[in-house]
């Protein structure tokens, strides 16, 4: 699903205040630090919680080797100032030949600040742009509104709910499933891209406005 640019370890993304790269090593400590907190843990799919002995370590090989098999995209995000230890991971998974299925995690001390939204919108224009994933799936635990949050502001459609599994949970949860398709998120990068006049209330100013497909009129 992933192609070459993705499975060499010096990838990298970049975005205002984080960069996005492959976990390595040195890492295993600062990951574990949140990933053994229950409020962390009790919101994922794959968690664990006691978190075991060398869990850390044993994510970082798996995510590397999927990520260089061209199998996922697993990145630590740092901040891109000051001592930058991991503060956060996203990862995109393939599901099947067409689909993608999005996760991620932070630190609580870093909660709030609007880091996952940023994150997860680099990772989505990375997946869409170098993949050719016709959908992006999120899953959001049923009591988790900060995440259910992130998804709607980085363009994710609540599609319904139901019980799935979590595999570090054990058995089936009542969980809310979201979907970005491919097409949505070329209208809303194509609307993005309009001059700021254009989001001023329409008859008020003669502005350039996009046609859903994609094209400027004046109005
Ligand atoms: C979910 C998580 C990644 C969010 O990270 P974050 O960096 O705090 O997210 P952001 O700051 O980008 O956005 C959070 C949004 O949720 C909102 N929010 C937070 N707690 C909320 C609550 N209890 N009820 C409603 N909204 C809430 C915030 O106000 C914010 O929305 P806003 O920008 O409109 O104000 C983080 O809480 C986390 O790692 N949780 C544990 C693991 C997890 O839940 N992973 C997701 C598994 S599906």
């Amino acid at each position: 699903m992933f192609p070459d640019l993705t499975r060499d370890d010096v990838f990298r993304l970049e975005t205002k205040r984080l960069w996005l790269r492959w976990p390595r090593a040195s890492d295993a400590p600062a990951i574990a630090a949140f990933a053994a907190l229950p409020q962390v843990a009790q919101m994922t799919a794959n968690i664990p919680h006691p978190y075991p002995p060398k869990e850390a370590d044993r994510f970082i090989f798996k995510a590397r080797a999927e990520n260089s098999g061209g199998k996922a995209l697993h990145l630590a995000i740092t901040r891109k100032s000051g001592a930058r230890p991991v503060l956060g991971l996203v990862s995109a998974a393939a599901s099947g030949e067409i689909e993608v299925e999005i996760g991620y995690a932070l630190a609580p001390e870093a909660w709030g600040k609007g880091i996952a939204t940023e994150a997860l919108r680099t990772v989505i224009d990375t997946v869409f742009a170098l993949t050719p994933a016709a959908r992006i799936l999120a899953n959001s635990r049923a009591h988790n509104p900060a995440s259910r949050r992130v998804l709607e502001k980085t363009g994710f459609v609540y599609v319904d709910s139901g019980l799935d599994s979590l595999p570090a949970r054990g058995g089936l949860h009542p969980c809310d499933r979201f979907r970005l398709e491919r097409a949505d998120w070329r209208d809303a990068r194509e609307a993005r891209r309009l001059p700021p006049m254009a989001h001023q209330r329409l008859g008020a100013v003669d502005v350039p406005i996009a046609d859903p497909a994609g094209e400027l009129h004046e109005c």
